[in-house]
């Protein structure tokens, strides 16, 4: 369903994290499918800061000029990658993200989207991991906050290493199709 404040063009950022790219398969595929939408920006972090050290000026001005940030990256120890955490670090200054002054990301949409190793079924309460995905990712969640953000609902992909690739090649296509409606307006499935 379409939001009625919500116009149609919605600039959508992709910001890609992993480590190790050239022995991805979902993040790959996933990757390959946001480059396919229409007006959307991917951002390859590892790429960019090899050594860590990020240009928190370049980082800002990109996502200031994006409607919609999709933080997009494996699942590692329940968390990110860690290059995400230092883009956190650094990029969310006060003054700029948050605090007096800090109003720059206010009113954005925030997602990540996710592959985990795990499959869905071992995640969740009683399961093997004994927390759901998004309860792990509660930090991200209260970051986003913190900064004025909507924090959507995040896209995972599950039980990564069995996944056939056909299976990855319609998960991808689901990728597509959300980055689309992300970039078109649309709420979140079911809810907004
Ligand atoms: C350092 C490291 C930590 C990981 N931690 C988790 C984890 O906490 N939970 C999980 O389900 N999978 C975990 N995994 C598995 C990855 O999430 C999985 O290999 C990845 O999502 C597959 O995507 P790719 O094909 O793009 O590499 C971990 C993998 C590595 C290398």
């Amino acid at each position: 369903m379409m939001n009625d404040d919500r116009a149609k063009g919605m600039r959508v950022l992709v910001l890609h994290a992993h480590p190790a790219p050239r022995r991805s398969r979902v993040n790959a595929a996933l990757l390959a499918a946001a480059r396919g939408v229409e007006g959307v920006t991917v951002r390859e972090l590892y790429e960019e800061y090899p050594d860590f050290f990020i240009d928190v000026k370049a980082e800002q001005e990109v996502v200031a000029a994006h409607d919609v940030v999709v933080m997009q990256h494996p699942f590692y120890w329940y968390s990110t990658p860690s290059l995400v955490k230092e883009w956190f670090d650094e990029v969310l200054t006060s003054g700029w993200a948050y605090g007096e002054g800090g109003t720059a990301l206010r009113g954005k949409r925030w997602m990540h989207a996710v592959s985990t190793g795990g499959a869905a079924e071992s995640y969740g309460p009683g399961s093997e991991h004994g927390f759901t995905v998004r309860q792990l990712m509660a930090p991200l969640e209260a970051t986003a906050r913190l900064c004025g953000m909507e924090y959507l609902e995040p896209f995972l992909v599950q039980g990564a290493g069995r996944l056939s690739g056909a299976e990855i090649g319609e998960w991808a296509g689901r990728y597509a199709a959300r980055l689309a409606g992300l970039r078109d307006g649309d709420g979140e499935p079911g809810g907004a």
